[in-house]
Parts: structure tokens; C-alpha cells; sequence
């Protein structure tokens, strides 16, 4: 039999539904717009690995749990350095010592604890990192902030502002998860061989590094700089289009209307820039999407093309002042919570997966007789 029996194709999950025709992502029975902009990235994941919110105490138990286990091992941190001596990648020296985290598990750890390890030094990877590459000094964690508070200190080496916190709070709860995207199911096809969590994050990083998946943000922000005047932005725009190049942001392979996830970013971005932020940039970003949406139907009238996630993913980012090397990471760091929940999901389930292959080469092929 050469086809691929239904049974491979589809999976179970009662972690979230996309409706591509609707616009609407439900998570853990919320629509994300009634859940990412209200609970912290504390409650959101505990609602996704155990599918209720917490009460009280459970929340804080969860919330001292995670600001305990935030530090990094020695050997960790000796990685990083020698990774910013070799001047590598973010997402790459993430990769690298997320996996380095195996060196202090025991055998008393369970996928419960090094699911809160891998959640709590994720964070502290990315930002440790970025300063070592920026040759300024390492700031530990601080276990009085929240999550995406104490990232943003430790980033930055300041206490951030509570709009800043969250904003990149928002940020994180609103893409921690979404369906069976490609680093989602690396995650899940590892754990189902019964592989432990530190390897299937690492295999996550890894899916999410490629561009087609967690890499365009950056690109999404540099159209509105090299626009740079709003006089400029409907030629640049038209001069692209002519040339059949695609407007980056716009365009979703399932959302055929409004992407949900933007319609929330966009509101925190705006919150952010008011207090916080450069007024002009989100005027002119403003303009290049009423713009870019003007002309994407005029030039593509046949196909519905809205603003997606990652321009106002880079908006938001770069209203927090961070650089747009670290938006693949810090996505990394949003979408841990999100894997995590599906790596318990797929242990439940304890099901390997194991997809059919398709054989498309010839049979009955002889070695030349010498
Ligand atoms: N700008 C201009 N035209 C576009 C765009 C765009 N952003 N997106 C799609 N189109 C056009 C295509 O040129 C094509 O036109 P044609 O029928 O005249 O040839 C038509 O729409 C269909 O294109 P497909 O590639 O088949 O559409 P698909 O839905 O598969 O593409 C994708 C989705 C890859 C995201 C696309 O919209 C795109 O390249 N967008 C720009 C890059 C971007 O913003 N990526 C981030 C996506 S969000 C995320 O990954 C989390």
C-alpha cells in the first residue's frame, strides 16, 4: 500500500484549534483574544500543561518554582562564552546550551521538573547570551519579577517599566502556541519515541531556526525602515508588488482573513508606543499596512491577503527596544511553554509516530555482474 493511512495524518489535541477561515484560535477552550491580553505567561501556561487555571496557590507555587530554577549550570555558562568568542548565531547558541541543561538532570527528575527547568533557563540562555556577545556583564535573575519581567532585566540590566513587562507578556502569551506548526510536531514526533523533553526542545529550536517558520519579523520591520517617509510608502510598495516580490507581514498559509494574533499584538503595540515608544515609527508602520492592505487587494484581488502576526510581532519588539536578532529567540522563548504542553500531551497519548513514506524510486534494480 503506498498511501498514508488516515490514522498518520491527523492527532488529537485539546490544546488549541485554528480556524483559518474565520480568523479565530481557540487555546485551551479560550478564544486567545479573552485569554492572552488578561492572565500572566505564569497562567497561561499552567492553563496549557494542565488544562484549567490555577487557583491561588497553585499559582504561586508554580511562579516560585519557575523563578527557582532560572540559573544557569557552570558548564552552561562556560558554553555561551565560548559560543560569543565564535561570534555564533542566537538561535544556535540557544540550541546549544538548551541541551547542555541535560548535564545536571538526575534520575530523580521527572518531565514535570525538567519541564519547568527548560521554561525557566530558557529565558536566562537567551539574555545571558545576547550580553555576553555585547561584552557587558552577565545580571542573574531576580526571583521577586514574573517571567517576562525578569527576562527583560536580565536582558537589559534594568528594571523594566510595567507597560515594557507587559507588552513582551502579551507577546508571549499570544503566540505560545498554535496547532501542529512544523517545531510543535519536531517536539511531539520526539517525545512519542519516548525521548526525553530536553531533546525535544532542543529538535523545536531547531525547526523553528528555519525561515520559513520562526524567521520573519525582522524583514516585516525593515520594510517600514527603509520606507522611512510616508510620501514613500506607496511607490516603494507599488515598486515591490511590480516586481512580484511579496510585502513581508502579510500573508498567512491558514488564516485566509485576519490573523487573531495580530489584531492583539497590534493593540499592545499600541498601548507600548504610546507610554513608551517612538511615536513617528508606529505612525509610519500605520500607514504602510493601511497602504500595503489597499494594494495587496488591488494587485491580488483573487487571493484575501491580511496583516499577519510577525508585523506586529516586530513592531512591538522594537518598541521594547530589543534587537531584531533576538526575535527568533525570543519567539523560542514564547513557544517553550506551548511545546511543553504538547510534549505532556504526546506522553499521555504514548503513541509513536511514525508517518508512511511514499516510495518513488524504481525496483529491480541489479549490480553490474564484473
Ligand atoms: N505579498 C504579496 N503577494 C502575496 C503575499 C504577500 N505577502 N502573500 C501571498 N501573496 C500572493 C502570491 O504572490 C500568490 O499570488 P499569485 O496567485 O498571483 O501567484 C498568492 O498570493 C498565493 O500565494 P501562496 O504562496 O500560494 O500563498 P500562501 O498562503 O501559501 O503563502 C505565506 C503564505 C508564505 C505566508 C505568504 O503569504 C508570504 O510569503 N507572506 C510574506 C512573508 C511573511 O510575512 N511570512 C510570515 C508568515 S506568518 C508566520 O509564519 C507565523
Amino acid at each position: 500500500m503506498t498511501s498514508t493511512s488516515k490514522d498518520n495524518l491527523n492527532f488529537n489535541t485539546k490544546l488549541s484549534a485554528i480556524d483559518g477561515n474565520n480568523g479565530h484560535l481557540t487555546i485551551a477552550g479560550f478564544a486567545l483574544e479573552d485569554i492572552a491580553p488578561h492572565v500572566s505567561l505564569e497562567q497561561m501556561t499552567y492553563l496549557l500543561w494542565h488544562d484549567q487555571l490555577p487557583n491561588n496557590a497553585e499559582l504561586q507555587s508554580f511562579t516560585a518554582a519557575l523563578a527557582e530554577k532560572r540559573y544557569l549550570p557552570k558548564d552552561t555558562v562556560a558554553l555561551l562564552k565560548s559560543a560569543a568568542q565564535h561570534q555564533t548565531p542566537i538561535i544556535d547558541a540557544l540550541r546549544l546550551a538548551t541541551d547542555s541543561l541535560s548535564i545536571e538532570l538526575t534520575q530523580h527528575d521527572t518531565d514535570q521538573t525538567t519541564a519547568i527547568r527548560l521554561l525557566a533557563a530558557i529565558p536566562t540562555i537567551v539574555a545571558s547570551y545576547w550580553r555576553l556577545k555585547q561584552k557587558q556583564p552577565l545580571v542573574e535573575p531576580d526571583n521577586t519579577l514574573n517571567h517576562a519581567n525578569n527576562f527583560l532585566y536580565m536582558l537589559t540590566g534594568t528594571k523594566p517599566t510595567a507597560s515594557s513587562a507587559r507588552a513582551l507578556e502579551i507577546y508571549l502569551n499570544t503566540t505560545i502556541e498554535h496547532g501542529f506548526n512544523a517545531s510543535t510536531f519536531t517536539a511531539r514526533v520526539i517525545t512519542a519515541t519516548e525521548s526525553d523533553f530536553i531533546s525535544a526542545i532542543v529538535g523545536a529550536i531547531g525547526a523553528l531556526k528555519g525561515p520559513l517558520h520562526g524567521g520573519a519579523p525582522g524583514p516585516a520591520l525593515q520594510m517600514v525602515f527603509d520606507i522611512a517617509q510616508k510620501d514613500q510608502t506607496e511607490p516603494y510598495l507599488r515598486n515591490k508588488l511590480d516586481h512580484g516580490e511579496r510585502l513581508m507581514g502579510f500573508g498567512h498559509r491558514v488564516y485566509k482573513t485576519r490573523d487573531p494574533r495580530a489584531d492583539i499584538l497590534a493593540n499592545a503595540a499600541k498601548n507600548l508606543y504610546q507610554k513608551d515608544a517612538d511615536q513617528a515609527l508606529y505612525q509610519l508602520a500605520m500607514h504602510v499596512e493601511r497602504t500595503a492592505l489597499a494594494l495587496l487587494s488591488e494587485y491580488k484581488p483573487h487571493r484575501p491577503l491580511h496583516t499577519n502576526v510577525e508585523f506586529y510581532t516586530a513592531l512591538l519588539l522594537h518598541g521594547l527596544g530589543i534587537n531584531d536578532s533576538l526575535f527568533t529567540p525570543i519567539f523560542a522563548i514564547s513557544r517553550t511553554g506551548g511545546w511543553l504542553a504538547h510534549c505532556f500531551e504526546q506522553r499521555q497519548q504514548a503513541k509513536l509516530i511514525r508517518p508512511q513514506s511514499h516510495y518513488t524510486g524504481v525496483f529491480d534494480r541489479r549490480l553490474a555482474s564484473s
